[in-house]
């Protein structure tokens, strides 16, 4: 399948590397001949480092599933602000708005929105929501994270312009390790994990999630919180 060349002057980190990628089943040769081998050798330690990140990232996620599951979700419920949680949340994806000239929109009710709910928690939704959104934006579109006000309950929703979910993929997208078909082209690290963290998570809550998609037009994530007791 693949071959890996070592560089002769950097045999420590080559023995490492050969014996990584023969674990995982590449087919490995040892070469030494300069700059093309200097070449490959950078190729093929981007392909390890893109797969520790993959398998990190599946690790904590299903860390994070077996935290929730095992305790029977434990929730530490406080009143907080959620405005505050989502301006500081969206701060966090600055980076990657800039790179793919993404614009996020907030459109809050008012200064302030108190609810009752596991803060930690409501922020791993809205973080898990928000990357996927922007993952699955094109460039120079626009993400739109509204919360409005009803019947004792605050309705947050994460919407953005991206490449869609397919009618028939709609019902599996909470399901463990499921990623769609049309999605696999634009992320290959995912591990389709941070939906089903987000059921849980709103379940636990007795909350709700909804999802609204229209392939190749966008998607739109609604859950609702609910508002502080009133003293
Ligand atoms: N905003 C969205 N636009 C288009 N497709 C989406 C969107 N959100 C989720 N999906 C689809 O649902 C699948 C499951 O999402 P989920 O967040 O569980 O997994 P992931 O993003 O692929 O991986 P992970 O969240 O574990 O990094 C995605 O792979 C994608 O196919
Ligand atoms: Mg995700």
């Amino acid at each position: 399948m693949l071959d890996i060349l070592i560089v002769e002057d950097n045999k420590e980190i080559g023995t490492l590397l050969c014996d990584f990628l023969r674990r995982e089943n590449y087919t490995v040769s040892v070469v030494d001949n300069g700059e093309k081998a200097l070449e490959l050798y950078e190729k093929y330690l981007t392909i390890v480092l893109n797969e520790t990140e993959r398998l990190t990232k599946l690790t904590n996620s299903l860390l994070t599933l077996n935290n929730l599951n095992m305790k029977g979700m434990v929730l530490e419920k406080t009143d907080f602000d959620m405005n505050e949680v989502i301006r500081n949340t969206a701060a966090t994806f600055e980076g990657i708005c800039q790179q793919k000239q993404i614009m996020i929109s907030l459109i809050l009710t008012g200064e302030t929105m108190f609810v009752n709910a596991d803060m930690s928690k409501i922020q791993q939704v809205l973080y898990n929501l928000m990357d996927n959104a922007l993952k699955f934006s094109h460039n120079d579109s626009t993400i739109t994270i509204e919360t409005r006000s009803k019947n004792g309950k605050l309705f947050v929703s994460v919407k953005d312009e991206g490449i869609g979910i397919p009618k028939d993929s709609l019902k599996f997208i909470f399901d463990r390790f499921y990623k769609t078909d049309l999605s696999r082209g634009k992320d290959k690290k995912g591990t389709g994990l941070g939906l089903a963290i987000v059921k849980d998570i709103i379940q636990a809550h007795g909350e709700n999630i909804d999802v609204v998609s229209t392939e190749g037009v966008g998607t739109e994530f609604i859950f609702t919180l609910s508002k502080p007791n009133p003293m």
